[in-house]
């Protein structure tokens, strides 16, 4: 297995999802993570991130000195390679201006085992995001290669397995870095490789087993891909001891609670409690219009949800959650302050102290194309398996401002249209997410003879690898008039449908 240790960029998480797709186990923690623990936890390999910071400013985030001498191999993306030269002696320097975007990587002498094939021609094209550089090489590296701003762009000292690299590998902009990333840990590093959906389903359902024994399970079943793998999962691994609940919070999309209910109570036999709590969300919702707020409001009330089902099934002990590993990242960063924390997520670190329950997380460690590999190893439908993400306050932040059930309404029409328009036309599954989005804003039209003043309703498509950053889809014209013009025809209170062309960043997938 191989550790991460994050030094706060923003492409952390990217980092270790390449070297999972390298069938490689491996673990983010911070930076600061003590010399012990790395030690027990006995990593194969070592990643140090790139991350905000100047290593020559105050209280600039170092690691233990005694890494480099643990005899593992190590690779410096970014602020982490400066760090590993300053350590042996080289010297950093803030760059004339912020080298940020595509750059060209010039070979310099001979690539050696970490970098051969990388270079085509003796080039490579690279993304970069950095302020400072490396001046000065430390004098047991060798350069591997430059660009024409910063003229150490890549270092290595073969004979200890320590390597750097100034451009972020870790990145969909970096053609050749997932080849980068998969060299290091499997032949570096000599990692074999068995992290697979088969391996993951057998440890997960042995782990659930001994964790739980023979005590009941509750788990809150919202239709998405995660929490129907987790169901899945527990299902498997101790039958009729797992209880869903399906809270219909009323912020769910067309027919997706009937859906669900088919899915898994019908068809495999699972325990489900459906509670009908729309009109207890849409009150608690009442007069709230900050995103954030909403947020809150929304994960508060399934926890209490939660706890009132709980108490009715006095035995159950444990709480199971389809929380996945970006999950957890992001919640520690906010809790660290070393990752920017841009959105509240409701999934983790949402349940309060008194409640009883243990939580049962068993995708705690997978990223989602992970958990979309075990699920459809599991026999799952390729359907809900490949269906788009779905956020967990639903359509409560896809209606901007305050939610009225009103709104909710128009806003599941228009979106049941428009995704089943892009089923129809082959384009849903080459896009990442869609979803339709209710604007509280009125606008006049034109219907037959008469005026109309009606509501906005924006649509969304984005591609994406990693949800991070997120371009948007260019869907053909004529499908979206075909879309645009039935929303409109048969959707009643909507005289208006507008594409969003906006990518991530600046803009975030979701509205709110
Ligand atoms: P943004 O809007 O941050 O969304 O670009 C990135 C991805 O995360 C989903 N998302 C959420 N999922 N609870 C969730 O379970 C949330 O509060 C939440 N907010 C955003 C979003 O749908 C997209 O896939």
């Amino acid at each position: 297995k191989i550790l991460i240790l994050d030094f706060g960029s923003q492409y952390t998480q990217l980092i270790a999802r390449r070297v999972r797709e390298a069938h490689v186990y491996c673990e983010l923690h911070p930076y600061d993570m003590a010399l012990d623990e790395i030690k027990a936890f006995a990593p194969k390999g070592i990643i140090l991130s790139g991350g905000p910071k100047s290593v020559y400013d105050e209280g600039a985030p170092a690691i233990a000195e005694e890494l480099f001498e643990l005899g593992v191999p190590v690779l410096g993306i970014c602020y982490g390679m400066q760090l590993m030269s300053c350590h042996f002696g080289g010297e950093v320097v803030p760059a004339g201006k912020r080298e940020y975007g595509h750059a060209e990587l010039q070979a310099q002498g001979t690539p050696g085992p970490l970098f051969d094939g990388f270079f085509v021609e003796g080039k490579s094209p690279v993304w970069m995001s950095h302020g400072d550089h490396v001046e000065k090489v430390p004098g047991n590296f060798e350069v591997v290669a430059g660009t024409a701003n910063a003229p150490v762009c890549a270092i290595q000292n073969v004979a200890r397995n320590l390597y750097g690299v100034q451009f972020h590998p870790e990145v969909n902009h970096t053609p050749r870095g997932e080849l980068l990333i998969d060299r290091f840990v499997r032949q570096i590093c000599d990692c074999s490789g068995q992290w697979t959906p088969g391996q993951i389903i057998e440890d997960a359902v042995i782990r659930i087993r001994e964790q739980v024994g023979t005590d009941k399970v509750i788990l809150g079943l919202s239709g998405g891909v995660d929490s129907s793998v987790a169901a899945t999962l527990i299902h498997r691994a101790i039958g009729d001891q797992l209880i869903c609940v399906f809270v219909d919070n009323g912020l769910l999309r067309l027919g997706e609670g009937d859906q669900v209910m088919d899915t898994f109570a019908e068809n495999m036999g699972v325990n489900v409690i459906r509670v009908d709590a729309e009109q207890r969300f849409l009150d608690g919702l009442a007069g709230v219009s900050d995103p954030e707020k909403k947020r809150k409001i929304i994960g508060g009330l399934f926890v209490d949800i939660f706890e009132e089902e709980a108490a009715k099934l006095s035995d159950a002990k444990w709480l199971a959650q389809g929380t996945i590993y970006p999950d957890v990242i992001e919640s520690a960063g906010a809790k660290t302050g070393k990752a920017h924390n841009i959105k509240s997520h409701h999934n983790v670190g949402g349940l309060p102290d008194y409640m009883k329950l243990s939580l049962l997380e068993p995708l705690r460690e997978l990223f989602k194309d992970e958990v979309r590999a075990v699920g459809e190893e599991m026999g799952l439908p390729h359907a809900m398996v490949w269906r788009h993400p779905f956020p967990g306050p639903g359509l409560g932040v896809r209606i901007l401002g305050e939610v009225k059930k009103e709104y909710a309404d128009i806003l599941r029409r228009a979106d049941a249209i428009y995704i089943e328009e892009l089923y129809r036309t082959g384009h849903y599954d080459k896009i990442s997410q869609a979803f339709a989005v209710f604007l509280p804003v009125k606008s006049v039209g034109v219907m037959g003879d008469g005026r109309t003043y009606e509501y906005v309703i924006a649509l969304r498509a984005v591609e994406t690898k990693d949800f991070m950053t997120a371009g948007w889809y260019p869907l053909p014209y004529a499908e979206l008039a075909h879309i645009s013009g039935r929303i409109i025809n048969e959707v009643k209170g909507v005289n208006r449908v507008t594409y969003d062309i906006s990518s991530k960043p600046p803009a975030t997938i979701e509205w709110e």
